[in-house]
């Protein structure tokens, strides 16, 4: 091992793992990079001749993939063979929160870490290096290192934690040139050579003095802090929403005049219906439960606080449209704009869309979504995970539309959920002359210019004035 890598396997070819590996595959053709996920729909989807149909949706990633796909990048369901002829395997299968048993709501589940490890065991007949891609509890790869060394055929794994930073809508760019990359290993000679060969690989576009290295343990306990850190940003500045909402006071400008000192510094200041994706919600309840399991009750009661807040900012966006609209929506159309737990992305998970949807569904509203990038299946299937109420009354009361003028005919108020660039270039004129009157507009985002709307005539709400 420590020997340059020329042939990487990737386990799971999801939000991470897709565009990661086909970063690095456009930036090192002498490496071949596989990734291979069980779930054969989704292999098909990235090895689509038209590109509009790769399963992830990110903006420049089509292009990253037709550059190296069928060159060094290939997209596989034969995952015992990528193992077996690769040096360096990434595990990049997702780590939900656990819904069942201890630690339900908060733990990660792990089960499929714990698949891969045993996988990699079973198949391995030379020395590979085994990195943790996704976001893991700290001390996971202790987990991974027992199961490796225990099942395995005696031949020798090194064990890398290097997190992925990249957030989604820009994942590209990110990877492109990242703040930092961060490698975790065995301070030992052999966990030191393995850590090296993972940075040679990455200084291939990325200047060394942007690749940080540490021991296992910190790797992986500062993505979870750095994921904390930013969530709590989002939560402190939607905190300070509603009591700006409440005194006259202006949160963009708070932001601003906080953003300036440069110990503060502007970036995640903007406020909003609530944070949503993949990382932040299950990252800090994990990160709860570490705490926990250790018995640093208010460490865990601190961070949990986070999220308490951010679920908060969703059921007070939802309570104050039911309010607004003369205390019932029963029977109203309401139509959202936006789906997506961000912009520039296709991903809908723990988005404050879905949130706030339950609770005008309780209300029973007839929600009508339009969002650019999420069909309606995956809204009904996101209505349908929160089990509240039976399929066919989610399918009854919320429907996707395929154009935003259609959503919002007829209906009593828009809400705007995810941050589109184009809902500001619509013709509001249009929309505001189809819609029930008063026509109310709840911009959860802060995007819309205000002033334009209440002169066409809207009653226009926005987070945070
Ligand atoms: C603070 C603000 O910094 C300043 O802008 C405001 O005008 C007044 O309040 P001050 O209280 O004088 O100033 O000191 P500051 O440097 O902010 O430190 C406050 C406390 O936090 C100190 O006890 C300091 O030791 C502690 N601190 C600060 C830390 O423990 N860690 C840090 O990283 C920074
Ligand atoms: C995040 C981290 O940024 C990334 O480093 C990590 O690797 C994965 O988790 P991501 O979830 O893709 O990335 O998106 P991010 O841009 O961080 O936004 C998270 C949520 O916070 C979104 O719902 C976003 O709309 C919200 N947000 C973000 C705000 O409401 N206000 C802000 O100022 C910033
Ligand atoms: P992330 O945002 O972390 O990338 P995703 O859910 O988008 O999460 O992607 C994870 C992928 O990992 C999924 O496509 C899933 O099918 C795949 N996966 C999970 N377990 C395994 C496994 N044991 N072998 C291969 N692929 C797996």
């Amino acid at each position: 091992m420590g020997n340059k890598i020329t042939n990487i396997c990737c386990i799971g070819a999801g939000y991470v793992g897709g565009p990661t590996m086909a970063v690095i595959a456009a930036k090192c053709p002498h490496i071949k990079v596989t990734i291979v996920d069980l779930n054969v729909a989704r292999i098909a989807a990235w090895n689509d001749e038209n590109l509009d149909n790769l399963p992830v949706y990110e903006p420049g990633l089509a292009e990253i993939v037709s550059q190296a796909r069928g060159r060094n990048l290939f997209f596989t369901t034969e995952v015992e063979k990528a193992i077996d002829e690769a040096q360096m395997i990434f595990i990049s299968v997702n780590t939900p929160t656990k819904t069942y048993g201890l630690g339900k709501g908060k733990a990660a589940d792990l089960k499929y870490i714990e698949l891969c490890a045993r996988q990699i065991a079973a198949v391995s007949k030379n020395d590979k290096i085994v990195v943790e891609k996704s976001t893991l509890p700290v001390r996971t790869a202790e987990a991974v290192r027992s199961i490796l060394d225990n099942t395995g055929n005696g031949v020798k794994f090194q064990i890398l934690s290097n997190p992925e930073f990249l957030a989604e809508g820009t994942a590209v760019e990110d990877l492109l040139s990242p703040d930092r990359v961060l490698i975790g290993g065995d301070t030992d000679e052999e966990g030191q050579a393995a850590i090296k060969a993972l940075a040679d690989v990455y200084a291939e576009w990325i200047p060394r003095e942007r690749i940080l290295t540490t021991n296992v343990w910190s790797s992986e306990l500062s993505k979870l802090t750095a994921n904390a850190f930013l969530a709590q940003r989002v939560s402190s500045i939607n905190a300070m929403s509603e009591l700006c909402e409440k005194t006259g006071a202006d949160v963009n400008e708070v932001a601003r005049a906080i953003g300036m000192d440069s110990r503060i510094g502007p970036k995640f200041l903007k406020a909003s219906v609530g944070f949503g994706g993949s990382c932040f919600q299950k990252d800090i309840l994990n990160l709860v439960y570490i705490a926990k399991s250790y018995g640093l009750n208010e460490v865990a009661d601190y961070w949990e606080q986070v999220v308490i807040m951010n679920d908060h900012q969703k059921v007070r966006f939802a309570a104050k449209i039911v309010k607004t609209l003369y205390n019932t929506v029963s029977g109203k159309k309401i139509a959202f704009l936006g789906w997506a737990f961000k912009k520039d992305t296709n991903d809908t998970r723990e988005s404050a869309a879905i949130q706030v949807a339950d609770e005008l569904l309780y209300e029973q509203a007839n929600i009508a979504v339009f969002d650019p990038k999420v069909e309606e299946d995956k809204i009904q299937a996101d209505l349908n995970y929160l089990d509240t109420r039976t399929k066919e009354e989610n399918a009854k009361l919320a429907t996707a539309f395929q154009d935003p003028y259609e959503a919002c005919k007829d209906a009593h108020a828009i809400a705007v959920l995810t941050e589109w660039d184009e809902f500001k270039e619509y013709d509001w004129q249009r929309i505001y002359d189809n819609m029930k009157k008063p026509a109310f507009v709840f911009d959860g985002r802060a995007i819309l210019d205000g002033k334009k709307l209440t002169d066409i005539g809207f009653v226009f709400h926005v987070i945070g004035k």
